[in-house]
């Protein structure tokens, strides 16, 4: 496992080790006030002591009205900063950097007549209408990037190292990025990709350069060569890239016959070898050390997360670097939404 065991720099700070834990959503551990609780934090402070390189905490709401539940964390005011700071001191205890991913959902979320970047019905499998998107006024727009801007800020003040902006797997900036649903005829439709580049100069100016702030990107949004696109359009403005599905999901399929892993990964490997001075992770699917060890070094990518594996077994990263079996993830998507780590209330 030599290649996972070494460290990576990220703009001003140093992985433990080459496996990152990929935001995952818990709900049901806080409640309307979006404020972290001891649940949250011993879920962390376990995957920082069990080894993991770098901890990106799940998706947390800019503002309430962006929320994909209502009992999602939030850094959209000042008092949930404390909860933050429990988590950072918690997490950099193991010398672990701490990043969080900043999330609206946009149409994805709770409300019925959503933020959107422009007028979307979204329906579910069965054609039924799920939510509706209201196209964002240039000043809503504004406010949102303010949003974004506001909770890094927050983030910063907690003692976190960095952020990672949503921008994938059908949520706002996901919903910007993507020409199937940004029909808008301004600046933010002309260059689909201005959204999350505002958001990034945002954060820049208020928490200075030292601060990472990166993006999760779908890879292919809708196709690969969007995804690539939009990758190239954010480099050097984004710290990393975090590469995983777009809008569409993941029912793509470009690989190359007997590709050994995930079309997220093929995305990856795609984005890093047109950016090979940016680090870029790749995600899904990973069960133990040696597949780890040989996406990194089969796709060049610089992370590899491994999330469910966390889950399962939150000693996964010091269980695989020390050589011993880290009890396989299934990956049943299923069972995740069955499972206490979900809803053990
Ligand atoms: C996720 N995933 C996810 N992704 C994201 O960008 N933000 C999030 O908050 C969440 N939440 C979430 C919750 C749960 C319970 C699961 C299982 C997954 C996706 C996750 O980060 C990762 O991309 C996938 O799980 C695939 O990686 P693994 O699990 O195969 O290593």
């Amino acid at each position: 496992m030599d290649k996972l065991k070494e460290r990576v720099k990220i703009k001003n700070i140093w992985t433990k080790n080459r496996i990152a834990v990929p935001p995952m959503v818990c709900f049901h551990w806080s409640d309307d006030s979006g404020c972290v609780t001891d649940k949250n934090l011993q879920h962390y402070r376990d995957m920082a002591a069990g080894g993991a390189g770098l901890i990106i905490a799940e998706a947390t709401a800019v503002t309430k009205r962006g929320r994909l539940h209502e009992t999602q964390l939030g850094l959209w005011e000042d008092k949930q900063t404390e909860g933050w700071k429990r988590l950072a001191d918690a997490v950099h205890q193991y010398d672990v950097p701490f990043f969080v991913q900043l999330h609206h959902a946009g149409v994805s979320g709770i409300e019925k007549n959503a933020d959107c970047p422009s007028d979307y019905s979204f329906r579910d499998s069965n054609g039924e209408l799920r939510a509706r998107g209201c196209e964002m006024s240039p000043e809503r727009v504004r406010e949102v990037i303010d949003d974004f801007v506001q909770a890094a800020r927050r983030a910063k003040q907690a003692g976190l190292d960095g952020i990672e902006l949503h921008g994938c797997h059908s949520y706002l900036i996901c919903q910007f990025f993507n020409r199937n649903i940004n029909h808008r005829e301004d600046i933010y439709g002309q260059r689909r990709e201005k959204f999350a580049l505002d958001i990034l100069e945002g954060i820049r100016e208020s928490c200075g350069e030292g601060f990472v702030a990166g993006i999760r990107l779908g890879a292919f949004e809708p196709a690969l060569e969007d995804g690539i696109e939009h990758a190239l359009s954010l480099a050097g403005k984004a710290d990393f890239l975090d590469i995983s599905y777009g809008f569409g999901g993941e029912s793509i399929s470009l690989r190359p016959e007997g590709y050994p892993f995930s079309e997220a990964i093929y995305g990856a490997q795609e984005i890093k070898k047109r950016l090979p001075d940016m680090p870029v992770f790749g995600v899904d699917g990973i069960t133990d050390g040696e597949m780890a060890e040989k996406a990194i070094l089969q796709a060049g990518v610089d992370m590899i997360d491994v999330g469910r594996g966390f889950l399962v077994n939150p000693n996964f990263g010091n269980d695989v670097l020390e050589g011993r079996s880290c009890g396989k993830c299934l990956h049943c998507r299923p069972a995740c939404k069955w499972s206490p780590f979900l809803n053990d209330g």
